[in-house]
């Protein structure tokens, strides 16, 4: 594995310098210069002894809580636990240091807390693991999940050439998502196909499925059988090309930004036989969480459906629209490879963008399906934690 792991922050080594504090807030002076402030309310409503557990469910609601709660004492524990008498309790709080530290509320503390994306164009190495050594490894499932995760994108080799193989791998983290492709999905060139994906045509670089909501999170393809030639895979970092829109053309991010597009998937009836699917969906090419950082990209020339928008912002959205196409498919950005038998690729599919070059001897068989992110996090940090 060429990534290395991001460890979650630590306490060890940080300690109280100094406590201070107002009827207002509690403020901590930390060994290495931090200083965060703990407002009195918040306090209150993080008490552990109103926990279930020290990280489980709260046995009251913030609706019940006193009005006008105050800081009434403060004081250090033998253990290092600090100890808040906060008025309206009979009884004062007892907070660990290094919870009190995971939780703080300066902006350092905050920014540390933030999924922090590893962006990457085409110098990178791409992440993998051996199948064999993840599925049996707990360490070494961790950390092709975290290499996942921060990159939105990893390989995974040696997986048995075996139908079916590709809901196993999702079933080492996660659960697999069915959808009218059903469980899992061949990716084979048939006769009549209803999805491009079907046919041996190259496919520009696109995120699955944006016609759904919620749109797939994530999606695997494992290689049973490569072309004898042509069928090279390639994905880029929608992440990375969305921050150099950002940088480069700021009114062009915004736009896309701002505006929500259409995108629609049909297949239509045979014979007598109405449509067995049509898959609609409305929202931005690029969207941005709380915190204004980029939250999701989409973007696929096969499903993008006439653009619903104002006459007059329709050239400057194009305008935007292909920039930002040009950038996903810009070779500084992208990489490509090739999948032999046994090689699968996990993708974020709110980030990564992935394609395929066109491909004609031969024939080719890849199975894919989709999961979604709260399976693999949850084993991410669930095994993060235990180590
Ligand atoms: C797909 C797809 C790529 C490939 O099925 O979603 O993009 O390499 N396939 O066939
Ligand atoms: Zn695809």
């Amino acid at each position: 594995m060429p990534i290395a792991a991001a460890r979650p922050i630590t306490t060890d080594d940080i300690g109280i310098a100094t406590l201070h504090h107002t009827p207002d807030r509690l403020t901590i002076r930390w060994s290495d210069g931090r200083e965060s402030p703990y407002p009195a309310i918040w306090l209150a409503d993080n008490r552990p002894d109103r926990r279930d557990r020290p990280d489980g469910q709260r046995l009251f609601d913030a609706i019940d809580l006193p009005d006008g709660i105050a800081i009434a004492g403060v004081a250090l524990g033998a253990d290092g636990a600090v100890e808040i008498h906060l008025t309206g309790f009979d009884s004062a709080a007892r907070f660990p240091a290094a919870w009190l530290r995971a939780h703080a509320l300066d902006p350092a503390s905050r920014a540390e807390r933030r999924r922090r994306p590893v962006l990457w164009d085409s110098s990178l190495v791409l992440p993998t693991g051996d199948y064999a050594t993840v599925a049996g490894d707990a360490g070494a499932r961790a950390a092709w999940l975290r290499a996942a995760w921060d990159h939105g994108f990893a390989l995974l080799r040696g997986v048995l050439v075996e139908p079916g193989m590709v809901c196993k791998v999702v079933e080492l983290f996660g659960f697999v998502r069915e959808t009218n492709y059903g469980r899992l999905f061949d990716v084979v060139a048939v006769d009549k196909p209803q999805n491009l994906a079907f046919t041996a045509l190259s496919l520009g670089n696109h995120t699955d499925n944006p016609y759904r909501d919620p749109v797939p999170q994530l999606q695997l393809l494992h290689c049973l059988e490569a072309a004898a030639e042509g069928g090279e895979s390639v994905v880029v970092d929608g992440f990375a090309a969305a921050e150099r829109l950002r940088r480069e053309a700021p009114d062009a991010f915004a736009l896309l930004t701002r505006r929500a597009v259409p995108f629609r998937y049909v297949e239509p009836g045979r014979g007598d036989l109405p449509g067995r699917v049509d898959l609609r969906s409305r929202a931005p090419l690029i969207e941005l969480d709380a915190d204004g950082a980029l939250a999701a990209v989409r973007y696929n020339n096969r499903s993008i459906a006439p653009f619903d928008l104002d006459p007059d912002e329709v050239e400057p959205f194009y305008d935007a629209y292909r920039r930002f196409g040009r950038l996903l498919h810009d070779p500084d950005l992208t990489v490509g490879f090739r999948l032999a038998p046994g090689d699968l690729f996990l993708v974020d599919n709110q980030r990564v963008l992935h394609g395929r070059r066109g491909f004609s001897a031969g024939r080719r068989w890849l199975q894919g399906c989709y999961a979604d992110k709260d399976g693999l996090t949850s084993t991410l940090f669930s095994l993060e934690a235990a180590r």
